[in-house]
């Protein structure tokens, strides 16, 4: 244990360590031995159904929008989720990971938290599902070169806590051979009250980027000299960096393009559906779907309109 620490962190690094020593292997999984580990790792923010009815977040339905996620994966993969490999980077609790392989995908959760990570070696073990890996890792290292091509990537709720968005969706169009699904805050000309919360936002600012500029405000994830320990066990924040950021959605749609997503679609829906993505305005929030290469297309009335 080490001295410098006071008495708090060194009761949530024992718990830590604890819950990272945890292997779930060859468990029987009866009722109360399910509902005894789905405590020692609360809270939840996934909610999974497990076995015995036994609900990761203690109740029946949850989230209208993780079903209009995985509505449009289906749509996307046109309802054949076999024979595909899927990505799902920054998976938290391992929802949308667990949902794709039941469905029949081979998928691979990469998530960068210790304790996120036990939740969802805990969720693969409980389902009993093969045809999914969970990894410790930082989604910036997230590359083709070290995990192959997929066809489908899912960056949920994920580049809104990155300091450099520009590299990590270089490196999704290099791994995505068919779709990206996109879920992220977007910087607005005002400084957005999301709910209860009002994110900590700097000043709009110009990035560049390979010779590009993008508009948009860096967000405050942590303070200053916040010790890594708080942010190992922040499960929903960014793992090092104090500051993310938040580009417009104007340059985050040229981000997009200008790293090879040739066709980026905004999914919109109506207020009284009530999802994250109902007014951007206020939720400051976008889901897309970016596809790398449209079909080619050649005009039967132009010779100047072709691929
Ligand atoms: C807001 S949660 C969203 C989780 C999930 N994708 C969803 O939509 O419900 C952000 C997740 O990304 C993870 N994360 C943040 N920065 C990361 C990074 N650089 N590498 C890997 N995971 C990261 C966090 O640990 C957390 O699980």
């Amino acid at each position: 244990m080490k001295k410098n620490l006071t008495k708090q962190q060194q009761d949530e690094q024992a718990y830590l360590d604890n819950i990272t020593k945890l292997s779930f292997r060859n468990v029987t999984w009866t009722r109360k031995k399910l509902v005894e580990v789905r405590d020692a790792l609360s809270p939840w923010n996934h909610n999974i159904r497990l076995p015995h009815k036994v609900y990761t977040a203690y109740v029946e339905d949850y989230y209208p929008s993780h079903k209009e996620i995985m509505k449009i994966v289906s749509h996307q993969l046109q309802g054949n989720f076999k024979k595909k490999r899927i990505v799902d980077i920054g998976c938290l609790e391992g929802y949308f990971s667990a949902e794709c392989a039941l469905q029949g995908a081979s998928v691979l959760g990469v998530e960068g938290k210790a304790k996120n990570l036990k939740k969802c070696e805990f969720v693969k073990s409980a389902l009993k599902i093969r045809n999914l890996d969970f990894v410790q890792d930082d989604a910036m290292k997230v590359t083709k070169k070290k995990y192959g091509g997929f066809d489908a990537a899912l960056v949920l709720g994920l580049l809104y806590h990155l300091d450099d968005p520009f590299t990590f969706l270089e490196n999704m169009a290099g791994l995505c051979n068919g779709f990206m699904l996109l879920d992220t805050h977007v910087s607005l000309p005002v400084i957005p009250k999301i709910g209860d919360w009002t994110p900590e936002l700097t000043e709009m600012k110009e990035f560049k980027h390979k010779g590009k500029t993008y508009q948009g405000r860096h967000f405050v994830e942590f303070n200053p000299n916040t010790p890594q320990l708080t942010k190992d066990l922040s499960t929903t924040a960014s793992l090092v960096n104090d500051l993310s950021v938040w580009l417009t959605e104007d340059s985050l749609v040229s981000l997009l393009h200008d790293v090879g997503f040739e066709q980026v679609s905004k999914m919109v829906f109506p207020r009284k559906d009530n999802t994250w993505w109902t007014d951007d305005k206020i939720n400051a929030r976008v889901l897309m779907v970016c596809v790398k290469k449209r079909d080619r297309w050649r005009s039967k009335i132009s010779n100047t309109w072709k691929d």
